[in-house]
Formats: structure tokens, sequence, C-alpha cells
């Protein structure tokens, strides 16, 4: 497997985002199963693993320190402590003091079963708090040792910048794929210009552009694509057009739709997609995209026709949060949980 640079950290070209296997598209696998995929990935090349404090209230960081404790020092993890305070994290001072991050910090390290984390990731930063003052704090943890490099998810340019001055980014992480390019317009040059890494959350769109998904009716439980607009039947359908293209292009290079997606995301060096996958085929599938890749002048041809379809639909936050209040969604929640 290619590897590339987060900042300092070296990290396979593609990594696994584990949020799935606990939360967010529906019945999840077992435990056990859950397991012999984190570490199937591994097997096939993968050394950057993705998951959060947030992730079913810990349970996804308590799964991801168990699956990768046989090899924890070959690999690279990446977690993400939230703005909002957890429960147990109740602090007079609130999340994003010194103490609420130091808090954070350990709970995390114990969960994952490591006396470091590689990477720690502001999961969200919110309009009314100081970038600057986290990133100090971030500074002093990476002195510590306790943390190798941090970064942000979802930063505009100037809380990035902000943070940046102050304690080196090594990864920013947010929304990035066919579907959802709006960071090319600031922050993904610079990203670039300052070897910043940016790792590409949701790169399949939540699987639409494996093109495998036709039907908006099959998706239950905490399914994040029950609210995601994109995956009304509408708006599947009118964004059929972007499969259109990728599909002409896998046709072209005899890989898979989502290899092309992949590849295409991949295209300008610095990123790094981390697909979620829960099944043998899939993780061949998309860490075989590391394996694929595309001429200048194809990406520049494929962003040309892409200039010219509107996508349908969006994935926001505030629509996700609207799965809470979706009946059924406890039901399969609690069955996907024990
Ligand atoms: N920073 C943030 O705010 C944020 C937000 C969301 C996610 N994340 C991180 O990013 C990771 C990836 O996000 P995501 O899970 O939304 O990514 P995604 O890969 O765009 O979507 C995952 C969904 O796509 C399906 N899929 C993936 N590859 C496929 C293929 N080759 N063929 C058919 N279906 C395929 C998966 O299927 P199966 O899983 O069923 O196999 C799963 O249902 C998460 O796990 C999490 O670690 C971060």
């Amino acid at each position: 497997m290619k590897t590339r640079k987060l900042g300092t950290l070296e990290v396979s070209a593609i990594g696994l985002g584990c949020m799935g296997f606990t939360h967010g598209y529906g019945t999840c696998p077992d435990e056990a199963e859950s397991i012999r995929l984190i570490r199937k990935a591994y097997d096939e090349g993968c050394t950057f693993f993705d998951t959060a404090e947030i992730y079913s209230c810990y349970k996804n960081e308590e799964l991801v320190g168990k699956a990768l404790k046989p090899f924890r020092h070959e690999i690279t993890i990446s977690t993400k402590f939230s703005p909002v305070t957890l429960p147990g994290q109740e602090n007079p001072e609130g999340k994003l003091s010194r103490t609420g991050i130091r808090q954070a910090v350990e709970g995390s390290l114990r969960r994952l079963q490591t006396d470091y984390i590689d990477l720690y990731l502001e999961h969200r930063v919110p309009q009314e708090s100081d970038p600057a003052e986290v990133a100090y704090w971030m500074g002093e943890l990476i002195k510590e040792g306790k943390i190798r490099a941090w970064g942000q998810s979802e930063p505009t340019l100037g809380q990035l910048k902000a943070a940046h001055a102050v304690t080196p980014v090594a990864a920013v992480q947010s929304e990035y794929s066919l579907m959802e390019r709006k960071w090319e317009a600031d922050v993904i040059p610079y990203c670039k210009a300052e070897g910043i890494g940016f790792v590409a959350y949701s790169p399949m769109a939540g699987g639409f552009l494996s093109g495998k998904y036709r039907n908006a009716n099959v998706f239950t439980g905490d399914d994040v694509r029950r609210v995601i607009t994109r995956y009304s039947e509408k708006n599947m359908r009118a964004n059929q057009v972007l499969l259109d293209l990728i599909n002409r292009y896998a046709g072209e290079k005899h890989c898979t739709a989502a290899q092309i997606s992949l590849a295409w995301t991949m295209h300008p060096g610095h990123i790094v997609p981390i697909p979620g996958m829960r099944s043998d085929s899939r993780i061949l599938e998309n860490l075989g995209a590391a394996g694929v890749s595309i001429t200048d002048e194809e990406y520049a041809a494929m962003n040309e026709a892409l200039s010219r379809i509107t996508i349908h639909g969006n994935r926001t936050d505030e629509d996700i949060a609207k799965l809470g209040t979706i009946e059924g969604r406890q039901q399969t929640v609690a069955k996907a949980e024990r």
C-alpha cells in the first residue's frame, strides 16, 4: 500500500473509518466480526484508523482499541474530542478548556488501550470558540507525549489559520468526495501549501458513489441515509448523472465506480480518504483504489465534466441530528449495540 504524509505522520494512502462498526449506518456487525474486519484491513495494508469519543458514546473507541491492540505500534490512530460535553465529562470550565480537554484525552487513551494518540482532532470548531487557545492546549499535549499530532474537523479557513499559527496542524478532517467539494475553494489549497494533510471523510458519500445503492427505502434504524437529503428518491434519481460519469471512467480504466471515486479524491496528493467498509469485499475493493491512478489529463477532463453537473441534496449536521427523532431508530440501535 502506498503511503501519504499527514504533517509529520505517515499513513496508508487510504484509511479505515471505523464509525460504522457501532453507529451511523444501520445494523452493525457484532464485536467479534468488527474486530475481524478491522484486522483484515490491517492485513491488506491499511495502517490508518479513525474513530471518535462521540461515536456510540465511547463504545467505538473501546472497540477500535481492542481491535488494534496487537499491532498498535505499527499503525496510526486518529480520534476526535467533541466540543460538546459527553456523559461523565461535566466540567465547570467547559469542554474546550484546558481541564476539559485533558479529561477527554485521558478517557480516549484509556479506551484505546494506548499511552499516546497519533492524531487528535477537534471534532468541529464552534464559531464562538477560540481556535488559538485549543491549539495551545494541543501543543502542551504534544510536548507531554500524550498525542503525536493534532488537527481540526470541518474548520473554516480562518479557524485553521488561527490554530496553525499557534501549534502546527498535521491534518484537517472534513467531508470531501465527488459529491461534496466545498473545501476546494480555500481549505484544501491552504493545506497543500502548508504541508497539512487533508483527511476526506464520507469519501463515498455514504456509499452512493459506489453505484450500488439505487433505492432510498432500504435504510433503517440509525442509518444517516434516512435523513441525508442526497438519499431522497428524487435526489438519487437526479444524481444519477454523476454516477454515469463515474461509470464511464470505471469502464475505461477497468476498475469499479468506488475505486474511481476514491482515486479522484486522492489525486491532489495530500488527501487521504477514510471510507467506512464492513465486509471483506469492500475492504479489498476500496483499498484496491490505491493502485488505480488517474492521469492529470483524465483528472482535468473529469473536473470539466463535473463543472456541468449539479449535485442535488447535501449532508448536514442539522439533518443528521433529526435522526434522533425518527421512529424506529432506538429499536435498531439497541439491537445493534447488544
Ligand atoms: N469528522 C467528522 O465529522 C466525520 C463525519 C462522518 C464520518 N467520519 C469518519 O469518516 C469515516 C467514513 O465516513 P463514512 O462512513 O460516511 O464514509 P463512506 O465510505 O462515504 O460511507 C460509508 C458507507 O458506504 C458504504 N460503502 C463504502 N464503500 C463501499 C463500496 N465499495 N461499495 C458499496 N458500499 C460502500 C459502506 O458500506 P458498509 O459499511 O455497509 O460496508 C457504508 O454504508 C467514518 O467511519 C468516520 O470515521 C468523520
